[in-house]
């Protein structure tokens, strides 16, 4: 249980980064597209609509912010400023990476890819983080599987409340 409490505050960088494009492009307006309009050669475009400049600026900024005050805050959560900075941007380039896929398999913007849209970022977080440093003392294979199960579930219940306030179009 200890545990699994650590590996949600080592992760809670990478939920911000997740969540916070969401709130801004409500609120901002439609924003710009990261990949500019380019369509690839399958006639899909290379990310689509729903990965904007404002929304990676956003959620790099906040996650970077959530990383760095809890590196400063909470000693021993991560073991230097890389693996902080890592895990929002890992979130950042998974949930990038995952719109690509999407695409890729001829999914809409929007359209659901299950899996891959509750954990791609998180994955690509950890991945990421995990590269230099390595798993941190909490990550034995129970708990990692825990943190997955945690994440989906957050992912599923945060986008139904986003869908509720009216954040969403879709309640998935
Ligand atoms: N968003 C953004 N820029 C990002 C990530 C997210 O602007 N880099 C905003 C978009 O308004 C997007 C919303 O956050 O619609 C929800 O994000 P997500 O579910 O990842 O995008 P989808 O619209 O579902 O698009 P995709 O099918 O590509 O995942
Ligand atoms: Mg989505």
């Amino acid at each position: 249980m200890l545990s699994l409490l650590l590996a949600v505050i080592y992760v809670l960088p990478a939920y911000i980064a997740n969540g916070t494009p969401v709130v801004v492009l409500r609120i901002a307006g439609p924003g710009h597209p990261l990949d500019m309009g380019i369509v690839m050669r399958d006639g899909r475009r290379l990310l689509g609509d729903g990965k904007t400049i404002e929304g990676l600026a956003s959620g790099l900024s906040a996650g970077l912010a959530a990383a760095f005050l809890s590196h400063v805050f909470l000693p021993g959560v991560y073991r230097g400023l890389l693996e902080c900075g890592l895990i929002p941007v890992g979130a950042m380039a998974g949930d990038i990476l995952g719109s690509f896929l999407k695409r890729r398999l001829g999914v809409e913007r929007g359209g659901s890819a299950p899996v891959l849209d509750q954990l791609g970022f998180l994955l690509m977080a950890l991945l990421l983080a995990w590269i230099p440093y390595g798993p941190p003392g909490w990550a034995d294979p129970p708990t990692i599987i825990l943190l997955l199960l945690v994440t989906a579930l957050l992912h599923v219940s945060t986008n139904a409340l986003a869908y509720l306030a009216g954040l969403k179009e879709r309640w998935y």
